[in-house]
């Protein structure tokens, strides 16, 4: 009798079991577009969307025809949110966890705040996430971590704050390729757990206020091409293994207080090197000779450190090298032969940026003044700072022969940037140094422009280069006379989230113009400082 009682028990709770078992995988079944479409609707309804892009969201619209919606086929469910640069606000919908067949959601450029829902961790088959450039705060969210297929997370230019989870490359993020988290508040130190990370190729953290080392484990990723660290608080050794990743093609440092040498086989180690940005730290030792076999090196920032020796690079083979600087360092022995090392460059005819200044180097350059060679094909400028020591008229008329012209296709080079950087600055919040820029460089119109340069009339030019025409143009309003020049093409950054230019703001660049000229076609043009040629010898 007991027993009996015992069994029927038993198997009743069995069959509970069963039964609730029968239930959710029942509601997991109805988990249909049914279930997309009430969590689309709970996403719309926190938008504030006033351009009505979601205006087709509406239930008598197959929801796979909703604008920014792509479903798989065949299943029927939504496999992709694109939302990027709508003019989108208000908070992203916790409902969003429950698009469950969701690939990628791309919110960014848009103005969406609050913080970016644990939910999203729900969705396992997400492999691209972007909610960059929005004002989203809170915390990177841990759950985000069981998101097992991830591959591409870029959250650069928020307010997040607090720290980065230490748990990172615990996680499943066996797929992360990229992670920008560049541009935001985050505070603490990099867990070593990132050296997990094993299929990364780029890595952002820039322009945050992180602090302590950077993990000698960075050392194990193994497919990193492109490393940013800039502008953070890190400091002592930068650990010599981040050298050895030959897969590095970019390598930001610059603004920290990071120590150490670079070292002597880099050149060597880094085959695919194209950029090398340590300026502004406190790194000792001598320039490596073995950076005359990067021979993909295209910019070189050496500047504001604390570099010794003689410079025994040979540029020769380093053709593509457009960008040099050695600027504030203690290079050179005050002796004649110091800058021995220029006379390499001649052949580097894409070279638009040489900064010297501010070292120990000795002697002068009178016998390469006048070799029409030496970076050939560079437009003239006028600026006020000369790189360089020696006899005074020998400075001079260096400034004016080669310097003046590297240093205008410099000027040109980093406006391009400055033209994309301000552009990507535009919506930035408050306590961020992009405020600065956009309040530094404000935007002109086209029609000013014109009417500066007298309709860029050819009374006004005043040079000409590969990048453009250079035109003196006059400001009524204020009588200010500036150097006005016309840039064509655009400027391609490999990665998106490529802003370094902060340091190479080398220049006097008063103010920029993007707009549509006259033709309608897409207007960028550079206003610098005029200078008259009377100035140069200051
Ligand atoms: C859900 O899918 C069915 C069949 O594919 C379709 O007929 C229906 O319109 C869809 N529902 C919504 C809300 O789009
Ligand atoms: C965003 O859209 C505006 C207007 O459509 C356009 O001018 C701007 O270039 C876009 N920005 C980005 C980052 O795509
Ligand atoms: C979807 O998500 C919301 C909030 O995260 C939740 O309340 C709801 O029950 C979920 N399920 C369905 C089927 O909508
Ligand atoms: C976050 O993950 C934990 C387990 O790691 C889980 O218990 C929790 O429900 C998740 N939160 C959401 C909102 O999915
Ligand atoms: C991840 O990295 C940490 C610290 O570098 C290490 O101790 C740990 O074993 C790694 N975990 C996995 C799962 O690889
Ligand atoms: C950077 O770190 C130093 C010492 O660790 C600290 O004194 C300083 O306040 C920090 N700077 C910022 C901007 O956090
Ligand atoms: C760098 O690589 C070389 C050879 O591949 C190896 O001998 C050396 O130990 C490595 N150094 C570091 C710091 O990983
Ligand atoms: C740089 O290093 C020198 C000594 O090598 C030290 O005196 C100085 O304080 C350091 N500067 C910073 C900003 O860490
Ligand atoms: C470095 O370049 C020189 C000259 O091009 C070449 O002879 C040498 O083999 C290279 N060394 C390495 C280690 O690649
Ligand atoms: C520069 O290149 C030319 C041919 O491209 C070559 O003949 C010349 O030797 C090179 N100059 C130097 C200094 O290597
Ligand atoms: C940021 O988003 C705004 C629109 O909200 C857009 O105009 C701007 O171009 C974006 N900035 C960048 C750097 O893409």
């Amino acid at each position: 009798m007991f027993s009996s009682i015992f069994t029927t028990t038993t198997s009743l709770a069995t069959l509970i079991w069963c039964f609730s078992l029968l239930l959710s995988s029942h509601s997991f079944s109805v988990h249909t577009n049914e279930t997309d479409r009430l969590a689309l609707l709970a996403i719309k309804s926190q938008f504030h969307d006033p351009l009505e892009v979601t205006s087709s969201w509406d239930t008598s619209v197959n929801l796979c025809q909703w604008t920014g919606v792509t479903c798989g086929r065949r299943h029927q469910r939504v496999t992709e949110l694109y939302l990027r640069n709508q003019s989108l606000g208000g908070t992203l919908s916790p409902y969003v966890g429950n698009l469950s067949f969701l690939k990628l959601i791309h919110l960014g450029d848009n103005n969406f705040y609050g913080e970016i829902p644990d939910e999203v961790g729900r969705l396992s088959r997400l492999e691209t996430l972007v909610v960059a450039n929005n004002s989203f705060s809170g915390k990177i969210p841990t759950n985000l971590s069981r998101c097992s297929n991830l591959i591409n997370f870029l959250s650069h230019k928020n307010n997040l704050v607090g720290e980065i989870p230490a748990d990172i490359g615990y996680s499943s993020w066996s797929k992360l390729e990229k992670l920008s988290i560049a541009v935001n508040h985050l505070r603490g130190q990099l867990p070593a757990s990132i050296g997990n990370l094993s299929a990364l190729q780029a890595f952002d953290v820039g322009e945050n206020t992180l602090h302590g080392r950077i993990p000698e484990s960075l050392g194990q990723l193994r497919s990193l091409k492109f490393l940013n660290v800039e502008e953070n608080n890190f400091s002592g050794m930068v650990p010599v293994s981040i050298y050895n990743i030959s897969s590095l093609e970019m390598i930001f440092l610059p603004a920290n207080r990071l120590e150490g040498i670079l070292p002597l086989n880099i050149g060597f180690n880094l085959p695919n090197l194209k950029s090398l940005i340590v300026a502004q730290n406190n790194l000792t030792g001598p320039i490596p000779h073995s950076l005359s076999n990067a021979s993909n090196l295209i910019e070189l920032n050496l500047g504001q450190n604390h570099f010794t020796g003689k410079v025994s690079i040979d540029f020769n083979g380093l053709s593509d090298l457009a960008w040099l600087s050695f600027e504030a360092n203690n290079l050179g022995a005050e002796a004649s032969n110091d800058l021995d090392f220029v006379f390499s460059l001649t052949n580097c005819s894409k070279l638009e940026w040489l900064g010297l200044r501010k070292n120990q180097f000795g002697g002068n350059l009178p016998h390469l003044v006048g070799n029409e060679n030496l970076c050939g094909g560079l437009d003239e400028l006028h600026l006020p700072s000369c790189p360089l020591k020696g006899s005074r008229k020998s400075k001079v008329t260096f400034l004016v022969k080669v310097i003046i012209p590297v240093i205008m296709s410099c000027l040109i080079l980093s406006a391009c940037f400055l033209v994309v950087y301000a552009r990507r600055r535009r919506s930035a919040h408050k306590d961020s140094n992009s405020l600065l820029i956009e309040q530094k460089f404000p935007f002109v119109s086209y029609a000013a422009l014109r009417k500066a340069t007298n309709e860029f009339s050819t009374s006004n030019m005043i040079g000409q280069g590969s990048f453009g025409i250079v035109y003196k143009g006059i400001f009524s309003e204020n009588g200010m006379v500036v150097a006005v020049k016309g840039v064509s093409g655009v400027f391609v950054a490999e990665f998106e989230a490529l802003r370094n230019i902060r340091h190479r703001n080398l220049i006097k660049i008063i103010t920029i113009c993007s707009s549509i000229d006259s033709k309608g076609a897409d207007f960028k043009a550079l206003v610098y400082e005029y200078m008259e040629n009377g100035s140069l010898e200051e």
